[in-house]
């Protein structure tokens, strides 16, 4: 296995593995070790099925056991914890332009951290390309370690305490999506979350930022939200930005307790994009972490 720094301080390219094969607990250390120093690992040329991904996700820790999707019986993908990052309907074919998956998934086209709407959130997510466009579909990447460092000490004091809700609804609503079911506005109720965070496995501090947030405790609405619009602005210049240009097979692994992403347009009403998406689940809830 060898490791290098690609392009940006936060991400790697991880060569010489076969994540088709068993890891052994020495690949999976340093699979941990390399996440912990960067954010970001690429392995490329990974002709993974969807058992070996999920296999591979699974060994790496606790899954994610719940999808966050609208229409949740429209599947096309044999697990349960896997998501389906695509454009695809059931059958195969380019979804329909008005489709409400569609127009739900394009929320993805905002900065946020995955799951960051669940109580407990995301750990690590990884992210297989089986099919990529022509042109287009870069996901990007922005470093919320690196971030936190380069604020003010008085914008670094100010923030240091507070606590956000997030929730699918907030993120949904900013692209006027409204659509959501009496049953859809249970599941995607609001959820505390800390604004600043102590990565584990670095020591270091980082923002959490994400799109999914709606407010901030104890600010009025639009004090918060104007806070949270400054902080990803920076938070997202381009120097704290590294934007992946997919390969088919590349397996992107991200730690969104560190990072943000998004997704960037590409012509999806004529090209197919088929990603899928495992997810680790953190340990708990940001709230019931040490500060
Ligand atoms: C994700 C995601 C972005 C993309 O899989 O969580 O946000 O480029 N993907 O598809
Ligand atoms: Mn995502």
């Amino acid at each position: 296995m060898r490791i290098k720094a690609i392009g940006s301080d936060f991400v790697a390219e991880i060569t010489d593995i076969d994540l088709r094969a068993p890891l052994t607990d020495a690949q999976v250390i340093a699979i941990d070790q390399a996440m912990d120093q960067y954010a970001v690992v690429v392995f490329p040329a990974q002709a993974l099925n969807d058992d070996q991904e999920f296999a591979f996700a699974q060994r790496l820790g606790p899954l994610e056991e719940t999808r966050a999707v609208v229409d949740v019986h429209k599947q096309r993908l044999p697990y349960n914890q896997m998501n389906d990052i695509s454009n695809l309907d059931v059958d195969g074919s380019i979804m329909a332009l008005d489709d409400r998956r569609r127009m739900f998934n394009l929320g993805n086209l905002l900065w946020h951290s995955d799951s960051s709407f669940k109580a407990t959130p995301a750990k690590y997510s990884m992210l297989h390309a089986r099919v990529i466009p022509p042109e287009g579909g870069n996901t990007e990447f922005a470093d919320m370690r690196a971030a936190w460092d380069r604020l003010t000490p008085e914008m670094k004091a100010h923030i240091d305490p507070l606590v956000c809700d997030h929730s699918l609804i907030y993120s949904r609503s900013q692209l006027g999506f409204d659509a959501f079911t009496e049953q859809e506005l249970i599941n995607y109720t609001p959820v505390p979350q800390r604004l600043v965070r102590r990565h584990p496995g670095s020591g270091r501090q980082s923002v959490y930022l994400a799109s999914h947030i709606g407010t901030v405790h104890g600010m009025p609405r639009p004090e918060a939200m104007v806070l949270i619009r400054e902080l990803t602005e920076h938070a997202t210049a381009r120097e704290f930005v590294y934007s992946h240009k997919w390969n088919q097979f590349d397996l992107v692994m991200w730690d969104n307790r560190c990072t943000m992403h998004r997704a960037r347009p590409y012509d999806d009403k004529h090209c197919k994009r088929d990603m899928r998406r495992m997810t680790l689940t953190d340990s708990a809830p940001t709230l019931a972490q040490p500060a």
